[in-house]
């Protein structure tokens, strides 16, 4: 249930997350907090690189972490960016969530300002690519 998220520790968590930011190209630091199945919270940030094509967002950072804690179902997503425009994540980041999420889950984004926009998932991706499809494919 939506009112059981911990919006504000999640909130908190990213933020926290966004100061460990590795954003010395595009100067857009980055948290995310995620909420697993198991109740527990994890956290992400942006990593870029200098090839830039190697740079891996905080949404799929916090997945990871939280995958090889062993987590594999997440309820709830909170984004923190220190800008006036509330963020959304990527459209990699989507089908990343989309992986593990069902496709009613909550992502919300929050700044420094104590702004917040929730979207439900399946509004930021309809029609997700989701494993489900591959389990009915028909094999060659
Ligand atoms: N970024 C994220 O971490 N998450 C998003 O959903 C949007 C983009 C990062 C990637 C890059 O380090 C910087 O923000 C600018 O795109």
């Amino acid at each position: 249930m939506s009112h059981d998220i911990p919006w504000a520790e999640l909130a908190r968590l990213a933020q926290q997350a966004s100061e460990h930011a590795y954003a010395p190209y595009s100067k857009f630091p980055v948290g995310v907090a995620v909420l697993a199945a198991s109740g527990k919270l994890y956290s992400g940030c942006n990593v870029e690189n200098a090839s830039y094509g190697g740079t891996t967002c905080a949404e799929r950072n916090a997945i990871a972490a939280a995958v090889v804690a062993g987590e594999r179902r997440f309820l709830a997503l909170m984004v923190y960016t220190p800008q006036t425009q509330l963020t959304p994540p990527c459209g990699i980041c989507r089908q990343v969530i989309a992986e593990f999420y069902a496709p009613d889950s909550p992502v919300r984004s929050c700044n420094h300002l104590g702004q917040q926009q929730e979207w439900r998932l399946d509004e930021l991706l309809p029609s997700a690519f989701t494993p489900t499809y591959l389990a009915n494919s028909n094999k060659i």
